[in-house]
């Protein structure tokens, strides 16, 4: 245990699930070159290498292990969960792969290696981008268990955190430079670039077990919370991480001239922001009755990761 501004952190990350879910990647079809289903997309293994590449890159997995984490604590076997869970790793990394193109923030180091683009070209880079929002879609129709009820409540609410009211609208706004509008604007703009796609993890497993409506506020407000607390120690590390350790380009954010939360107010009250959310996170979880620790736990990474 350790003390990191005025909030306590435990930082027992779920590793069992995140190697849950690297196992649950590297079996998808497109992972595997010589599957049968590769038949029928016979000459397109650039593409599927390009895919495989970014999404078999080394990522921390925070959101399924928050979606499986979620379920877990609803009283679920987490593996019930596992292909929406893994849709949603698929979505980011299509969002890391476009976000990294030239025409966006044109960034040449991405979970420690080279690229997409840099590796394979921007065209492919786009189309490796398209194909796993696609396979995303297709892993939750097909995969999820539970019935149509849960699958289409799923996909619903991937398309909308995934949508203009979500990661691609506030992409749109970065780009856009909406956070110079001020503190409320900038907090605006991080919930649906990166704290929609955070905050489905934890809805998608509401949606396979729903529970009484007073919990499910609880959880919402939590998952809210913690894409948030993401977001704000992803603008710290941008100035005060390593690129070692973070597997990506440092200081992008001031090079671009971008309002973050540490440009707007200070890396003190920045980090003082961040011990405030992570201490709201965990007064929500002391809420719930389930089995909160591993929650607890990625809240806790949240807060102190280096990486
Ligand atoms: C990076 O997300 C992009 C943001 C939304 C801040 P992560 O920090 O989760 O990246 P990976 O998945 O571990 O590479
Ligand atoms: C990337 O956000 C977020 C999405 C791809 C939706 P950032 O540009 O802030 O994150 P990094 O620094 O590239 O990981
Ligand atoms: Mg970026």
């Amino acid at each position: 245990m350790s003390e990191t501004g005025t909030s306590t952190v435990h930082a027992r990350y779920p590793d069992h699930l995140r190697q849950q879910v690297d196992d649950y990647l590297e079996g998808l079809w497109f992972s595997v070159p010589d599957a049968r289903e590769a038949e029928e997309a016979r000459g397109t293994e650039g593409l599927v290498e390009a895919m495989r590449y970014s999404l078999l890159a080394k990522g921390k997995r925070i959101r399924p292990v928050l979606a499986l984490s979620t379920a877990e604590a609803l009283g679920c076997d987490p593996a019930d969960l596992m292909p929406s869970a893994a849709a949603i790793e698929l979505i980011h990394t299509y969002s890391l792969i476009h976000d990294d193109l030239p025409a966006m923030a044109d960034d040449d180091l991405r979970r420690g290696v080279p690229t997409c683009h840099v590796v394979y070209g921007e065209d492919v880079a786009i189309l490796a981008g398209d194909a796993l929002f696609a396979e995303a879609m297709r892993l939750v129709c097909e995969e999820q268990g539970g019935g149509p009820a849960v699958q289409v409540g799923i996909l619903r609410e991937l398309s909308r955190a995934t949508g203009v009211a979500g990661m691609v609208g506030g992409q749109y706004l970065d780009l856009k430079g909406a956070g110079a509008g001020g503190p409320d604007a900038l907090a605006a703009m991080h919930a649906l670039k990166t704290g929609r796609l955070m905050a489905v993890s934890v809805h998608i497993a509401l949606v396979l077990a729903p529970p009484p409506p007073e919990q499910e506020a609880i959880y919402r407000a939590f998952a809210r919370e913690v894409g948030l607390l993401f977001q704000i120690v992803d603008d710290i590390l941008d100035v005060a991480g390593s690129e070692a350790e973070m597997g990506k380009a440092v200081g992008a954010d001031e090079r671009m001239g971008k309002v973050t939360y540490t440009s707007l107010h200070g890396m003190d009250r920045a980090r003082a922001l961040a011990a405030e959310s992570h201490g709201r996170a965990m007064d929500l979880l002391h809420q719930l009755p389930g089995p909160v620790d591993d929650l607890a736990a990625i809240a806790d990474t949240a807060f102190a990761r280096q990486s």
